[in-house]
């Protein structure tokens, strides 16, 4: 299974630093926010990434991550020109995903807890056995209408999809991580863009759903999934990070750690990227490992 990860130059809402350089390099807590996704991947044993960003921050991604060797996978870029919408990472990302299946994340999105690993096997296994082209979560949110949101029939089969409903037809936000089969490539490039002109992620779902093989399971209320997109929730996730590696003394999302831990780098390997961070609290946890 490929996995790409959508960090492309667009938000306003974050303005001025999103002019200079894509949010996704902005720190949450104590690292680069591209960090949270990029260690969904590496848990998801996804080995072949591609990273889909503007024309403007392409070079600091390459400096930050190089073909990835260093976490034990291959990293390879792409640019969009525009933010023309989500689905257009499957056409910018034609050729890499083939006939693959593959797992889009979203730059801004930070997933924590404990089913992580188990609803990311999970998902990847429903589309790599062919059980389903479409696998998406829901988690309920006080506020719907900020996202994507999903309805649920009682015995948990999808019934709509809509994109930031005024009236949203339930609390089930869908955040920003996908799982497809390389059908994905085909249906993107058949919708049409929404009112707002942009190739909806929902889009590409509601295809799925009228294919009747789109498969959505829930993050439970113990699951942490926060969107950065805001300069309040910026905050937000910065101060949970903060109380959850404080506390715990677990770092969140150490890429190091994850590529060790999943076996895609040595403990010879892993101790020398924490001796190039020495000077920092983040390198010495990679070194108390
Ligand atoms: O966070 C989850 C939500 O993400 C989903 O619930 C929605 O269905 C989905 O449309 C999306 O909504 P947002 O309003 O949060 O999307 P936004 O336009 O802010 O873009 C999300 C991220 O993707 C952001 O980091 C910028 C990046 N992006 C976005 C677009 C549209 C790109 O790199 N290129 C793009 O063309």
């Amino acid at each position: 299974m490929k996995g790409i990860i959508l960090a492309g130059g667009k938000g306003t809402r974050m303005y001025p630093v999103t002019q200079a350089v894509s949010k996704q390099l902005l720190p949450v807590y104590d690292k680069p926010m591209i960090y949270y996704p990029m260690s969904v991947l590496l848990l998801a044993g996804i080995r072949d990434i591609l990273l889909i960003t503007d024309r403007a921050s392409l070079g600091l991604y390459k400096s930050l991550f190089g073909n990835g060797s260093r976490l034990g996978v291959k990293i390879s870029y792409k640019v969009q020109e525009e933010p023309r919408g989500i689905a257009e990472s499957f056409i910018i990302g034609r050729d890499f995903i083939g006939d693959d299946g593959v797992c889009l994340i979203l730059g801004d999105n930070i997933f924590y807890g404990q089913d992580l690993t188990a609803a990311l096997s999970g998902a990847r296994g429903m589309i790599e056995s062919g059980e389903s082209e479409a696998v998406i979560f829901g988690y309920m949110v006080k506020n719907p209408s900020d996202f994507g949101v999903v309805e649920f029939d009682g015995a948990n089969k999808v019934i709509s999809v809509e994109e930031k409903p005024s009236k949203p037809k339930s609390d089930y936000a869908i955040p920003g991580l996908y799982f497809y089969s390389g059908e994905v490539v085909k249906v993107a490039s058949e919708i049409k863009p929404s009112a707002r002109g942009e190739l909806e992620i929902t889009s590409v779902n509601e295809a799925f759903l009228k294919r009747g093989t789109l498969y959505c399971t829930q993050f439970g209320r113990g699951f942490a999934w926060l969107d950065t997109g805001t300069p309040e929730r910026l905050l937000r996730a910065s101060e949970f990070i903060e109380t959850v590696q404080n506390n715990q003394g677990f770092y969140v999302s150490c890429l190091e750690e994850v590529a060790w831990r999943r076996g895609f780098i040595t403990k010879e390997q892993l101790r020398a990227e924490g001796e190039k961070l020495a000077f920092s609290d983040y390198g010495k946890y990679i070194l108390s490992l």
